[in-house]
């Protein structure tokens, strides 16, 4: 299949496209390197021995877009382009909703224009906002996220639904991703943003790497198994393996809106991720507790059990795999 990818080189999209070529899909690799490099292709090529089309646009530039669909026969596409930092998007809103939806309704016209209706879109968990159980399941109605970034993908999967009652041709997938860390295990690409991190694992390593002197853990007095907040981590490779599984059966479906949480299942606390990553690499990981940070929920999870009972699909790899993978990725940059 001939399959576009937004955001292609980026964290998740890099890993997906591995994921397509191994399963000898044709790709095409639109991203405006905004927050990632374009060596990433390369990295790609050379992980897979396979040859991938790169183009360096944004996806909000209409004119760009049709030509790269002119000169594409693009089937599906896979919508990964989007900015992601949640703090970011409370100091810029403009920012995040220009750039998120403006993105998302260029591509969904052109789309529309070149009859080019399958469609795979990266939500997040965020759209469940804050419910009363900690298990999130899709049958739970979506709740306003905290701040811009997730209100824009909240928005975003109204659009996409609306679309799809629009136009009975759309068959659109909504994936909702948990917390994705880890790397691919060539240790070439993976996830190390710029700056002092703001999720969990990139500042371990940072801390690992010695860039920074310790981690704070956010709160140790929520009503959890250990006191330190609960979160569902899914390692990135089973993630992108994920999209293959969505595409073979969006491919297969009856149009429509269908959606399904990616993660494991599995409730995991702050205090066990630091204590797992020292063990299986070996290293200490300097930690003190601070305050609770504002905005975080004590806990929630996946029930994961629709994605492998509609796509066959489950997480294959541990936490221990997760530790390892982010380090060696994260130690192989270094080098
Ligand atoms: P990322 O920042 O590594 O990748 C996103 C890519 O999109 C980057 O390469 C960036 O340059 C590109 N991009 C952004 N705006 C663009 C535009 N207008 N035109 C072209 N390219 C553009 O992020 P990621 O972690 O790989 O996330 C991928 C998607 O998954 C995002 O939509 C994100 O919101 C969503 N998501 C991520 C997480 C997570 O924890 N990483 C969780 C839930 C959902
Ligand atoms: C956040 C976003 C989510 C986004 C995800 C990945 C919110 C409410 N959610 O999820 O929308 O998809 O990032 O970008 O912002 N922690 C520490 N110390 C640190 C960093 C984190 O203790 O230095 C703790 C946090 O309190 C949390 C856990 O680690 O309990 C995970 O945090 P993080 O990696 O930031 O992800 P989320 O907050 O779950």
């Amino acid at each position: 299949m001939k399959i576009l990818i937004t955001g292609g080189t980026g964290y998740i999209g890099s890993h997906t496209c591995v994921e397509l070529l191994n399963e000898n899909h044709e790709i095409i690799i639109v991203d405006n390197l905004y927050n990632s490099k374009k060596t990433v292709i390369e990295k790609i090529q050379n992980i897979t021995n396979k040859k991938v089309k790169f183009y360096e646009a944004d996806v909000s530039d209409k004119n760009r877009l049709e030509n790269i669909f002119e000169e594409n026969d693009i089937e599906a596409v896979i919508h990964f382009a989007g900015l992601k930092a949640v703090g970011e998007s409370v100091k810029m809103p403009l920012t995040y909703y220009r750039n998120n939806i403006d993105s998302t309704l260029t591509l969904l016209e052109v789309m529309s224009e070149h009859n080019c209706k399958n469609l795979v879109f990266s939500s997040s968990a965020t759209v469940y906002g804050e419910q009363e159980e900690p298990v999130y399941v899709e049958s739970m109605k979506r709740k306003e996220p905290s701040n811009p970034y997730g209100k824009t993908k909240a928005m975003i999967e109204q659009i996409l639904e609306d679309l799809s009652i629009s136009d009975p041709e759309w068959k659109i997938t909504l994936l909702r991703y948990f917390n994705p860390i880890g790397a691919h295990k060539s240790g070439e690409i993976g996830e190390d943003p710029n700056g002092i991190p703001n999720n969990l694992m990139p500042y371990i390593l940072k801390v690992a790497i010695q860039e920074l002197p310790e981690l704070t853990i956010f709160g140790k007095d929520y009503d959890t198994k250990d006191g330190t907040c609960i979160r569902d981590y899914i390692h990135v490779v089973d993630l992108a393996k994920g999209h293959i599984k969505a595409l073979e059966h969006l491919t297969k479906a009856t149009p429509g809106t269908y959606i399904y949480n990616l993660g494991s299942g599995q409730g995991i606390s702050v205090q066990e991720i630091v204590t797992t990553f020292e063990k299986v690499n070996n290293i200490k990981i300097d930690y003190k507790f601070g305050p609770r940070r504002e905005g975080d929920l004590p806990g929630f999870y996946s029930d994961a059990s629709k994605a492998y009972k509609e796509l066959g699909w489950k997480v294959e790899e541990t936490l221990e795999t997760m530790c390892k993978d982010s380090y060696n990725y994260i130690k192989n940059q270094k080098q």
